[in-house]
């Protein structure tokens, strides 16, 4: 018989995230499908981050004792079960209703953080509210400081402790097969509209009850009465800060009284700039090969970078992790810890907090796997002498 991946509709019996990823393919309209998936241009960063954990290979130890191996460890004073913190991601309530709060609660239950993001279907006081956390805030540094500013100072008086601040969108970059799929901003052309059709459970889902999700922490800077996610949309279009620079991220840090972290960082130069103004964390992030097409992938300059502040602040990393061994390679070679953004979301799609959940329980799974198999007790033991890059 032919190898096939799982082809049935009950997440649970999917083996790896790979499985998880073909049931969300189904399960959504293609136009949401490819707004997760897709990346910048000819989408050379996107499949970089892949392919670069092909060319990390382990040089394991063998009868090591390993017993079962402990994944715990601390993310800016977060205590985690896991070395993951749920990244940043926009819209999704296109996936699930309530897609951030499912992502919050099956993250909380994991024992890892999750990130909310500006542009979130949910608005940030009531998630802090609802989920146990722990709960980190994204804020894109929109142009007007006003609007900024009362983004910091709201994810501050609702409790938040770490702000992820991106700094990777001075433009937005060019995801060309998600252009495709649309007439006009937001308005599918028929092809798209006739996807839509032939899935009836996610229109019933996610589109019938109150139509497409609202940016709801924008909503008090629309007019009244015209707060959809295409005014949503249209009002994040014009506040892109091309001029943002490091005197706003000096600004920034002077205003959020938590842990500050810069997403979006990929050079060693930069990194230790953002340790300089006092930053507590980086992300080492090519958001995913959605901005800079043919851009180096986050997990290669961990060792450059985490030789240089590694010592005085938390190096992060996301960017294709979709094994658990990938994250154990990136912890090897030096980062504190992994941001994941598509594989969670495959699960949401699949099967909302219960399908993030599967998600993370599979790399849970892959990752005590892969450091008994490299010869580690713990994370901590975890180094470059068992990698070969
Ligand atoms: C659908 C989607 C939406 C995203 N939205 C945001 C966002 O709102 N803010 C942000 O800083 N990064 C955003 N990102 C980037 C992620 O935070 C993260 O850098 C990236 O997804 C990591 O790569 P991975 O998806 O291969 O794990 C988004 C990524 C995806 C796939």
């Amino acid at each position: 018989m032919r190898r096939t991946h799982y082809a049935g509709r009950d997440f649970r019996r999917s083996v790896n995230v790979e499985d998880v990823r073909r049931l969300a393919r189904r399960a959504l309209p293609n136009f949401s499908f490819e707004y997760v998936e897709g990346g910048a241009e000819d989408e050379v960063s996107l499949r970089r981050n892949r392919d670069v954990f092909e060319r990390i290979t382990w040089l394991p130890r063998t009868l090591a004792g390993v017993g079962t191996p402990d994944l715990s460890t601390v993310i800016l004073g977060n205590a985690c079960q896991l070395p993951l913190v749920i990244a940043p991601t926009g819209f999704n309530g296109l996936l699930w209703p309530q897609g951030d709060l499912a992502l919050a609660r099956a993250a909380s239950e994991a024992g890892v953080p999750f990130t909310l993001s500006t542009v979130s279907n949910y608005r940030l006081e009531n998630l802090l509210a609802d989920s146990p956390g722990p709960t980190w805030f994204q804020l894109y540094p929109v142009r007007d400081a006003k609007v900024c500013d009362g983004l910091v100072d709201r994810a501050q008086a609702a409790g938040c402790r770490t702000l992820v601040v991106t700094t990777d969108v001075p433009t937005f970059g060019a995801r060309e097969w998600d252009f495709r799929n649309y007439r006009a901003p937001m308005q599918l052309d028929l092809r798209n509209k006739l996807d839509v059709l032939a899935h009836p459970g996610w229109l019933r889902r996610v589109m019938l009850p109150k139509g497409a999700p609202r940016f709801e922490n924008l909503t008090e800077f629309l007019p009244p009465g015209s707060q959809s996610a295409l005014v949503g949309a249209r009002y994040m279009g014009t506040q892109i800060n091309s001029k943002l620079d490091w005197a706003d991220m000096e600004r920034m840090r002077a205003r959020w009284k938590g842990k500050l972290v810069l997403k979006g960082i990929l050079c060693v130069e930069d990194a230790r700039r953002a340790a300089e103004i006092g930053a507590d964390g980086i992300v080492l992030s090519n958001h995913g090969g959605r901005q800079l097409d043919s851009c180096v992938s986050g997990v290669e300059i961990v060792p450059a970078v985490a030789a240089e502040v590694g010592q005085r602040m938390t190096v992060l990393v996301d960017g294709g992790f979709r094994r658990g061994g990938d994250v154990l390679k990136a912890i090897a070679l030096g980062a504190h810890g992994v941001m994941i953004g598509r594989a969670p979301l495959y699960g949401l799609a699949a099967g909302g907090q219960a399908g993030v959940a599967h998600v993370l329980q599979l790399l849970r799974a892959e990752m005590e796997r892969a450091l008994a198999l490299v010869g580690c007790r713990a994370l901590g033991e975890l180094g470059r002498h068992l990698i070969r890059s």
